[in-house]
């Protein structure tokens, strides 16, 4: 070996049915749909169960799919008392890395890597997901937690639990259609880690577990929330071309652009900057119109810069309309993408080897051991 490959670029780590990405056309498909048809037709839990089962379900897989979920929902016991106890002082991300783990505690599968317990496992973490977040934001803002409704859509079910109010049809689709897009993305790094803690043998929540703690990273699935600081620091349209060079200038990574293997603009990008343009055109004005901040920002970046903006990008402001607490961003991320990593543990445990690359050592050559006085 005579070079390492920083960042892993282009190094193929694994075989995997799940998602294709071209990045010089800007294509994504989940198990050959492309992105653009299912985030046009499919619902949230249909794309969860293609990238878990393998294909889209009939209608009576569908119903079945939906009511265990549904049934799923609920999070008590340990997790719960987690939640609770942390709400105040751990941030969103943190709060999720706990009690996710906690979800564990009396899960029956716990101690199973067969396919028919990691099945189970996916759809409770998928279920729990929501329910941790809402009422973890709940408890923070003094409100009491609404239980879920397992009779409600995935997407309905969320923002019912989040705001106390049921979202009206546009919200809950536009909603659900970000879900959609954040579902799986190939080997991303979070993807990677859970993959990598799959092939010790380790359970499915401590590969999730993983996960999240990866996602949680500004160079990640954080950057959407420091998309929403950065336009909440402009905060006026008008403002944008003098402070966004003005950070270039101080070689400032501008969040929610540039992509590993997107060259070109990533089509979850596209659609979302479609809902959230569609958004401002409903918004009252009593903020600022973040849509056209963040299409003068695309200007600026992709002029100087050559970058296109990722999926982070305009997802910030989409969830803004949606009323969606900046705080909370990236744990919708982590509730999304939940199933595309459990989908990579059941591929990994499928066909298993331990992850294990190496290093290329760069330290001292082999030296004696210095001789210390007393010491024999
Ligand atoms: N703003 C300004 N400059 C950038 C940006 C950006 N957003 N992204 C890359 N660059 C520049 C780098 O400074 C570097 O320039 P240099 O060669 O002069 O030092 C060059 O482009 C290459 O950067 P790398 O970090 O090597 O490129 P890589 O392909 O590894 O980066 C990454 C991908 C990490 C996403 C990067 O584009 C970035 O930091 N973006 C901002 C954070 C972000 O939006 N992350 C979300 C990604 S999508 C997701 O994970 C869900």
């Amino acid at each position: 070996m005579t070079d390492a490959k920083a960042g892993l670029e282009g190094i193929v780590v694994a075989r995997s049915e799940l998602c294709s990405i071209d990045g010089q056309k800007g294509i994504l498909g989940f198990r050959g749909y492309d992105i653009h048809e299912l985030a046009r037709h499919a619902t949230y839990e249909e794309v969860a169960f293609l990238l878990l089962r393998g294909e889209l379900p009939s209608a009576a897989e569908l119903a079945a799919f939906a009511a265990e979920l549904g049934e799923a929902r609920a999070v008590s016991g340990e997790a719960a008392q987690v939640v609770d106890l942390i709400a105040r002082d751990a941030a969103p991300m943190e709060m999720l890395r706990t009690a996710v783990s906690a979800t564990s505690f009396d899960d029956p599968d716990k101690d199973s890597n067969s396919e028919e317990a990691n099945q189970r496992k996916a759809i409770r973490l998928l279920a729990k997901i929501p329910t941790l977040v809402c009422r973890y934001h709940r408890r923070r803002a003094g409100l009491e937690p609404v239980d879920p409704d397992p009779e409600l859509s995935y997407a309905e079910s969320f923002l019912t639990m989040l705001s106390g109010r049921p979202p009206d049809e546009d919200a809950a689709r536009t909603f659900d259609v970000a879900m959609i897009l954040h579902a799986d993305h190939e080997m991303n790094a979070s993807t990677f880690t859970a993959r990598v803690i799959a092939s010790t043998l380790a359970d499915m929540h401590s590969a999730v577990v993983g996960a999240i703690g990866a996602l949680k990273g500004p160079l990640h699935g954080g950057a959407n929330e420091q998309v929403m600081r950065t336009l909440e620091s402009i905060d006026d349209p008008d403002r944008v071309e003098d402070d966004i060079r003005r950070r270039l200038a101080g070689h400032e990574r501008i969040m929610g652009f540039g992509h590993r293997v997107y060259k070109t603009m990533d089509p979850r990008a596209e659609i979302l900057k479609e809902l959230a343009r569609r958004l401002a055109g409903r918004a009252d004005g009593s903020e600022p119109d973040w849509f056209a901040m963040s299409e003068r920002i695309e200007r600026v970046v992709t002029a100087e810069k050559g970058l296109y903006p990722n999926v982070d990008f305009y997802s910030a402001s989409t969830y803004r309309y949606l009323g969606i607490p900046t705080e909370l961003f990236t744990t919708l991320f982590v509730a999304s993408r939940v199933v595309g990593w459990a989908a990579h543990v059941i591929e990994q445990h499928r066909d298993n080897r331990l992850i294990r690359p190496s290093s290329l050592y760069v330290g001292p050559d082999s030296r004696e051991y210095p001789a210390r006085d007393g010491a024999s």
